[in-house]
Formats: structure tokens, sequence, C-alpha cells
């Protein structure tokens, strides 16, 4: 399969990330089906999706008719039968445990036409940890979008022992289509790059802060206004979910066993009592 036959793009999980993939995908012209299963979260999503767009509308950098034929490809359902029918390009995008994407990969690949592809947004687990639940390890790939996916332009295709060149060229070039800058990876390693190096600004980040040395808001500003990020670690980790950060960093420690990747004692203080950032209206910050 080439990135000139793909047509029809699924994302499995309509999340922060697969909501927004999937948006990216319908804005660039493909059709998309979202899957969740849960509704209450397919209907969160096309909510905040439509809002989006109308914004965009409102700042005259949408038609209200290119609003309107964008929504007609995009196809949200609770049935992953409907979703990967015919699909060319699968994206999960579910909660990052391992065990539960291997059953989602088994069960969409019995599923989905033997010709397509699938892929895992996955922040941090190599695409070989769920390859062999299927019956087509060649075309299953990491294929890493940002948060949130709808202005990061880079995207993180890793190629793991398993992919062919073929399936490895395909995702590169579709990270193309969908207008984002992809870098190709032909190596696999948990965290892929740009988190990785994250990571290691997180670590001090956070050692800065425990050991009072430093404010959260003062460790940002330091980051935004002295390194000239955009954002700082903090307000970053608020943005993504300490949840999310939680879950990658406990799955990176599974498996290279080094107490450096578990998650800080303030991160798991925090997420104990359910302030998981802007989604919860606390983490490091306060929001209204
Ligand atoms: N949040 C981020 O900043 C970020 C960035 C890049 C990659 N990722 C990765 O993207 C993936 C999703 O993260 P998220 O932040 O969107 O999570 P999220 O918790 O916002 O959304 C996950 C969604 O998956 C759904 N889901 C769970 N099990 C499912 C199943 N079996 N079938 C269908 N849907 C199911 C849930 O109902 C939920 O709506 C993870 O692998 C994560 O590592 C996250």
């Amino acid at each position: 399969m080439s990135a000139e036959n793909i047509k029809k793009i699924s994302l499995i999980g309509s999340g922060i990330m697969g909501s927004q993939i999937a948006m990216v995908g319908a804005l660039a012209g493909f059709d998309v089906v979202l899957q969740d299963i849960e509704e209450k979260n397919l209907k969160k999503a096309e909510k905040e999706l439509r809002s989006r767009l109308e914004r965009r509308v409102s700042k005259g950098k949408l038609a209200q008719d290119e609003l309107e034929q964008t929504f007609s490809r995009l196809t949200l359902t609770s049935s992953l039968e409907e979703a990967v029918t015919n699909t060319d390009f699968v994206i999960e995008a579910i909660v990052e445990k391992v065990d539960i994407k291997r059953a989602v990969f088994k069960e969409i690949d019995a599923l989905a036409p033997g010709n397509a592809i699938l892929s895992t947004n996955s922040s941090t687990i190599v695409s070989s940890k769920l390859a062999d639940a299927t019956t087509r390890p060649e075309k299953v790939c990491n294929f890493h979008f940002f948060n949130p996916a709808l202005v990061i332009e880079m995207v993180e295709v890793v190629k793991g022992p398993h992919t062919s060149e073929e399936t490895a060229n395909t995702a590169f070039h579709l990270a193309k289509k969908l207008g984002k800058t992809p870098i190709l990876l032909k190596k696999e390693i948990s965290g892929f790059v740009a988190n990785r190096i994250l990571g290691k600004l997180m670590n001090e980040a956070i050692y800065l802060y425990e050991n009072g040395y430093a404010t959260a808001e003062e460790i940002d500003l330091a980051c935004t206004k002295a390194l000239n990020h955009p954002i700082g670690p903090f307000a970053l980790i608020d943005l993504t979910g300490l949840d999310i950060h939680y879950n990658v960093r406990m799955q990176r420690y599974e498996e290279s066993g080094n107490p450096e990747d578990k998650p800080a004692e303030t991160i798991i203080e925090k997420v104990n009592k359910g302030e998981f950032g802007r989604k919860t209206g606390k983490g490091f910050y306060v929001y209204s």
C-alpha cells in the first residue's frame, strides 16, 4: 500500500489524541472513522472538534462550507468492525497499556483488510510489543503525534525490526500528506526521540522543584525566557496530563527496570489526588 492509495483512515480511541488526529485527517481530505468504546467520549470528541473548527471559522481561517465538508468526511462509531472495515490505515490511540493495546491490535487484525497498515500513536511502546499480536507484523509501525495534534507539526514514524520498508515509507509519506513534518526512525527505541529528550528536561525540572531550588512557575519562566522554549515543563505536563505522564513513565520503568524512569514522588502524589492538570482543573497550576 502506498500513501497515494490511502483513502480511509481509522482512529481507535477518541480521547485527546485520537479525536484531534482524526480531525487532522478529515481536514487533509481523508475519509476518517473515529471509534471509541465509550459513547460519551465520542460525543465529547465531536463537541470539542466542532467548537475548535467553529473558532477557526470565526477567525476567518476556515470557511463555513469547509467546516461542513470536513465533518461530512468524519464518521464516529463505537463499533470496531465498522471503524476498520475497508480501512487503509489504522491509528490506535487508546490507553497506554500494552496488554490492552495488544488485545485491540488482535481484534483489528481480524477485522481489517489484509493490506491495511496498523499503527500505534503510543508515546512510548515500540511496535514490536504489539506486532506479534497480529498476523501482519510487516504492516505494523509507530506513528506518533504530539499534543495538540491539530497544532504540533512533528510525527515520529518508527520502523521496528518486523516493519517492512514499504510500510515505514508509506507511513512517512502519509504524515506529509497530513500536513505534518515527519522523521523516520529506522531503529526502534522506547519513547523515540522528542520525548526521550523531554524526559531528561522533566527530570531536572522536577529535581529542582522537589528540592526547593525554584517553584514550578520559576522553572517554567527559566525555560521560556532563557532557553526560548515555547512552553515550560510544568505547564506542558499540565497540558498533556499528569496521568499520561505517570503511565508513560511506569511503562518505561517496566521496560528498563531503571528507577530513574519511575514517575517522581510529586507526580505520584498529584495523580493520587486526581490532579491530572488542565483536564481536571488542577495540576501544577490551577485552571478556571
Ligand atoms: N496525551 C498526550 O499528550 C499524548 C501525546 C502523544 C501520544 N499519546 C498516546 O496516545 C494514546 C492515547 O492517549 P490520549 O491522551 O488520547 O488518551 P485519553 O485517555 O484521552 O483517550 C483514550 C481513549 O481511548 C478509549 N479507549 C480505551 N480502550 C479502548 C478500546 N479498547 N477501544 C476503543 N477505545 C478505547 C477511551 O475510552 C478514551 O476515550 C496513548 O497511547 C498515549 O501514550 C498521548
